[in-house]
């Protein structure tokens, strides 16, 4: 494989979404272990579950968190007191989660009105940290379309496979319809190399300024790693399980060129 393409910083805000047409592409894999990143350099970071239907951060990070998303809706806690810290790693900082309720029916249920409420909590408490990472359901409904377009910026993860980019592709654009200033950040996941990164790359941006006349920034690529499942299987943050893999290294290399941005 060659080496890592020499990319500009990608500025991005605090609140940044992750989202995707197509679902298990590696957004709450990506969101918890870019999380982890930036508070590996220093940032004071949330994670936010936004996959209201199947929310399982707490299942990926090994935590049994006493209170969540569900507990929140039902009126018994503050959004800001269910948060859960979770621990980095031996030689790192760790970062809060506000996790879901993984079958509850609770949050899948939730009217625009309710949504809308999150929505406005979770940027009051954006204001504490210096990132908020938001793990979305995969898809266009209109719950992750308004919490999407509630967010400072939207990283859409895709990987090099024609249906992964067609899906990215009406996500894009409709989150876009809804909000048209909205220039969704494009990240490549389990690319099997930086060529075939670059063409999921190069093909979605084609098709975002052809028919939607816009250029998608590049947040950058990781490379498909089998230290991913490992990690993930012991419910472990991959830098820590795994601190020289492909996988760790170019999460730390996306996160650095964010926030550089
Ligand atoms: N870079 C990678 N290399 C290898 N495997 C990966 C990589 N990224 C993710 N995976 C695998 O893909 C699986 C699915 O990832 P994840 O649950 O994060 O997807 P998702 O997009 O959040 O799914 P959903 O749409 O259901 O929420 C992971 O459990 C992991 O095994
Ligand atoms: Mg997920």
């Amino acid at each position: 494989m060659s080496a890592v393409p020499a990319r500009a910083p990608v500025p991005l805000g605090c609140v940044l979404a992750i989202a995707s047409g197509k679902g298990g592409v590696g957004k709450t894999f990506l969101s918890v272990n870019l999380a982890h990143a930036f508070a590996q350099l220093g940032e004071r970071v949330l994670v936010f579950d936004g996959d209201l239907g199947l929310a399982n951060i707490d299942v990926q990070l090994g935590i049994a968190p006493k209170s969540d998303l569900a507990s929140v809706v039902s009126g018994r806690v503050e959004l800001a007191d269910a948060v859960t810290p979770v621990v980095g790693g031996s030689n790192d900082g760790g970062f809060d989660v506000l996790p879901g309720r993984s079958g509850s029916g609770v949050l899948s249920a939730l009217s625009a009105e309710e949504v809308a409420r999150i929505a406005a909590g979770l940027a009051a408490l954006s204001l504490t940290y210096d990132r908020v990472i938001l793990d979305l359901a995969a898809g266009v409904d209109s719950a992750t379309l308004r919490l999407a377009a509630s967010a400072d910026d939207v990283v859409v993860v895709v990987q090099d496979e024609p249906t992964s980019i067609t899906d990215a592709y009406a996500f894009i654009k409709c989150l876009r319809a809804r909000d048209d200033g909205a220039a969704p950040a494009l990240l490549i996941n389990a690319a099997d190399g930086w060529t075939q990164a670059r063409r999921a790359a190069d093909g979605l941006t084609r098709a975002c300024e052809q028919f939607l006349g816009f250029t998608p920034p590049h947040a950058g690529a990781v490379r498909r790693d089998d230290k991913v499942r490992d990690a993930v299987r012991n419910q472990e943050l991959i830098a820590a399980r795994h601190p020289q893999s492909n996988a760790a290294e170019d999460i730390a290399k996306v996160a650095r060129r964010i926030l550089r941005g």
